[in-house]
């Protein structure tokens, strides 16, 4: 491995986690260097955040299915991260499952951030399933990825309380704010192994 982990970042969101990275790399706070961030979705403000850093992008081809890419997809994907030197593929906000044969390209080296506590609450729309349960505190983990979903081993975990006037923006942006130090710091710490 070089000395400065070469990083894949994948979202389909705004992006505000791969900011948090970039961010700490920049502040020197993580070693790392993040090659590419790759999009399922051509509009997605993750993509327009990571051109103001002057990052290399890429958007994946469009997928017949909603919450995969489907075996094309996938090995459109490995290519990408081949071509372009990728040791860990980090998940921040990308909402796809992951399957073969990105799983067995990069074995133990793809890493998610979830707003949840996990195992509570896998899935979709994690701080709203909190809310709705009614639970006293929530949180976020950072987790290797594995090929089932939300449930592989547990990097870092921070809890956040739950208050009564939450609404689910008032949650999920709390959650927010704890998962951009929680994933530089849990990255930090994989990548010191
Ligand atoms: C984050 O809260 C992340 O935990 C969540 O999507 C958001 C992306 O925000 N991921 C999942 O729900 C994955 N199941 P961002 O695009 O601003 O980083």
């Amino acid at each position: 491995m070089s000395t400065s982990p070469r990083l894949a970042v994948l979202g389909s969101g705004k992006g505000s986690n791969f900011v948090a990275l970039q961010e700490a790399i920049l502040a020197g706070k993580l070693n790392a260097t993040i090659a590419l961030v790759i999009s399922d979705l051509p509009d997605a403000t993750i993509l327009t955040r990571a051109k103001a850093f002057g990052l290399p992008t890429a958007t994946l081809p469009p997928s017949p299915f909603k919450t995969k890419l489907g075996p094309e997809g996938e090995i459109a994907l490995v290519q990408l991260l081949q071509d372009a030197g990728i040791e860990w593929v980090i998940l921040a906000g990308y909402m796809r499952v992951v399957k073969d044969p990105l799983l067995s390209t990069f074995p133990n080296r793809i890493i998610n951030i979830h707003p949840s506590l996990l195992p509570a609450f896998k899935g979709l729309r994690a701080w709203e399933q909190a809310l709705t349960a009614g639970v006293k505190e929530t949180g976020c983990t950072v987790h290797f990825v594995n090929k089932d979903i939300d449930a592989g081993e547990i990097i870092a975990q921070q809890r956040i309380p739950v208050l009564t006037e939450d609404t689910p923006e008032t949650l999920h942006a709390r959650i927010q704010e704890a998962e951009h130090e929680l994933f530089p710091a849990a990255l930090t710490k994989v990548f010191q192994k």
